[in-house]
């Protein structure tokens, strides 16, 4: 197990994509939970999916007189150079990024921008300003077409199938590159399918949700035989919080030049569901939370499909690393998680 390095206590800590899914509710932890901290939350509020969504979380965070909301983009070099200047963030943690696999085949130009631009923005800033720790967003998405699983760091990730995975490994390959030159001790996280309370309408359960109860169809892919680490935004949350606390040790080689301090993880359920029996807990749950009648006619709001492009039928993560070095493991049991989702759910659109 790896020692705490990076005291957070006091600190001003960076949050790039605030107001999404994972960055609202790891902010909102790190106010609640860590005495003094100071959140400098930057979000460009695209339209992505639903903004008044990203409103919402954000309301959330105003309430803590400690949440400083920037709206801007990470591709923006002067403002994030104005940002790392005012702030000095001691710990920045990147998940501002253009996700989804499926929307990179229709508008890939974003990816490019927000990704690549944005995150060597990241990077310039962290040299220009030292910080002690740059904790970034990568995938399990750049695993691509790899048939052995449990998918590992140790494995080789150079096949990507989509232009969103493409730029999740550059990042990796980016964070690598200016460990070793800079010396930034930086930790990548391949996050593996996250849901939860205020989720991302673009993935499948939040849209099974909303098809399910405007009384539509919902299309399971590859005849549902997918199989997902669907990992709760809670576990994410405690995962990432227990990673920014420690940072990769800054050291010299015997050629006196740094070796890179530069970690990467998986961050995963380690237990693959199949997607079927997901899609039965979740119709379960919603019908507990009264969004969905009793008596839904489950069987005629389903269709199964082929499998998309760019898509993966298994994706399934090798946590033990994980494990080993910050004793932990995420544990929230999926009826569980769906059922505060289908709980929030009910709650947000008064369904
Ligand atoms: N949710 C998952 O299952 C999952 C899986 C793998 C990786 N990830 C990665 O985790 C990170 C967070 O994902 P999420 O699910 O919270 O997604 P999200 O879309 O809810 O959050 C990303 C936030 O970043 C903001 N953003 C996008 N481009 C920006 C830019 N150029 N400048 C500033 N803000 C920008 C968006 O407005 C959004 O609020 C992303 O990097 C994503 O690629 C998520």
């Amino acid at each position: 197990m790896l020692t705490e390095n990076v005291c957070l206590s006091g600190k001003t800590v960076l949050v790039t994509g605030v107001a999404g899914f994972i960055g609202a509710a790891l902010a909102e932890r790190l106010l609640e939970s860590v005495e003094e901290i100071g959140i400098i939350g930057v979000d460009n509020m695209n339209d992505y999916y639903d903004v008044s969504l990203k409103e919402y979380r954000l309301e959330a965070l105003k309430r803590h007189g400690s949440f400083t909301f920037v709206k801007g983009s990470i591709a923006d070099k002067a403002l994030m150079e104005a940002i790392f200047k005012e702030y000095n963030p001691s710990v920045v943690v990147n998940l501002a990024a253009q996700a989804g696999v499926r929307y990179s085949i229709t508008d890939p130009d974003v990816y490019i921008e927000s990704n690549l631009l944005g995150f060597y923005n990241i990077l310039q800033a962290c040299r220009n300003h030292p910080v002690e720790h740059l904790v970034y967003a990568s995938s399990s998405s750049v695993y691509g077409a790899n048939e052995k699983i449990p998918y590992s760091t140790d494995d080789k990730a150079d096949k990507p199938v989509s232009l969103y995975a493409a730029t999740k490994k550059s990042n990796e390959l980016m964070a690598h590159c200016y460990s070793k030159l800079y010396n930034i001790p930086t930790t990548g996280l391949r996050f593996f399918t996250v849901y939860g309370p205020a989720g991302r309408p673009d993935m499948a359960y939040f849209s099974f949700a909303d098809k399910l109860r405007s009384g539509n169809t919902i299309q399971i892919f590859n005849y549902g035989n997918c199989k997902r680490d669907f990992t709760y935004v809670d576990d994410i949350v405690t995962g990432v919080v227990n990673v920014m606390m420690r940072a990769p040790e800054k050291k010299n080689g015997e050629d006196g030049l740094p070796i890179p301090p530069y970690r990467l993880y998986n961050i995963g359920n380690n237990r693959p569901e199949n997607l079927l029996d997901f899609v039965t807990i979740l119709q379960e749950e919603l019908i507990r939370a009264g969004v969905l009648p009793e008596d839904y006619d489950f069987e005629a709001h389903k269709q199964l499909v082929p499998m998309q492009a760019g898509d993966v039928p298994v994706t399934y993560a090798d946590i033990s690393q994980l494990e080993e070095d910050f004793g932990f493991k995420p544990n929230t049991d999926l009826r569980d998680g769906l059922r505060r989702f289908a709980e929030w759910y009910k709650e947000f659109y008064n369904a």
